[in-house]
């Protein structure tokens, strides 16, 4: 189905890559930089490796949706339905684990997996106008929830996706290893699209 925007939302173009790699990592505390300093070894470029992830991602079906009011990317929307089955977690980064058994809990919601705001645009409602164009995917396809999956200690996004209607349905400790960002653990969101 095609995806309507409204300025100042717009669909993703592969030169936001770089603001997008920027904002998809500090939605993550780190935990993207972490692994892509790992595929790029010690001479390697690992915002470059961002950089590309980005565009493949947009390959693959992932929606991403960005703010840009003329002086481009403020704020970036990333997401995608969940499949109807769970995903498997053999052989992925154990990092990964929590996050992806937690949503293996709602099968069939929307996923939010990124919301971010670049800091000198923080306060201004950029974050709730995603929520609200994740939220109207989520109702165009019928989905019968909007789900993500947040940091324990992120308080402000906390309040933000309260505020939005989500509410707290499960947790899972972080696996850290090799990165250690913050909180303790994940914390699973949904908002119920009772009328859908
Ligand atoms: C969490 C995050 C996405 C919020 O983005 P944002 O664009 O600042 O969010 P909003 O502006 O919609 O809402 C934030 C606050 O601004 C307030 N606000 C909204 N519109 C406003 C306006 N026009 N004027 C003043 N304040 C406003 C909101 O009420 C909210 O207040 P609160 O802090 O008391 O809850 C942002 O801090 C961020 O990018 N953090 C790093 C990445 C991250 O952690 N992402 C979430 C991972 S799940």
């Amino acid at each position: 189905m095609p995806i309507a925007t409204i300025p100042p939302l717009r669909l993703f173009h592969p030169e936001d890559a770089t603001t997008v790699a920027r904002l998809n990592d500090m939605a993550s505390g780190g935990v993207l930089f972490n692994i892509w300093t790992k595929a790029t070894g010690e001479d390697g470029d690992p915002w470059e490796q961002g950089r590309l992830q980005q565009i493949d991602q947009v390959n693959s079906g992932w929606v991403v949706i960005v703010l840009d009011q003329g002086n481009g990317v403020e704020a970036v929307l990333m997401g995608q339905p969940h499949t109807k089955e769970p995903v498997s977690t053999e052989g992925v980064d154990p990092i990964w684990v929590p996050l992806m058994e937690l949503e293996n809990l709602v099968p069939g919601s929307w996923c939010i997996n990124v919301i971010a705001t670049l800091p000198e645009y923080r306060g201004k409602g950029h974050a709730a106008m995603l929520v609200k164009q994740a939220e109207a995917l989520a109702r165009d396809g019928r989905h019968a929830s909007l789900a993500l999956v947040v940091a324990d200690e992120n308080v402000g996004a906390i309040r933000l996706y309260h505020n939005c209607g989500f509410s707290q349905v499960a947790r899972r400790p972080m696996v850290k290893g090799d990165w250690d960002g913050p909180g303790g653990d994940w914390i699973l969101m949904l908002k119920p699209l009772q009328d859908n």
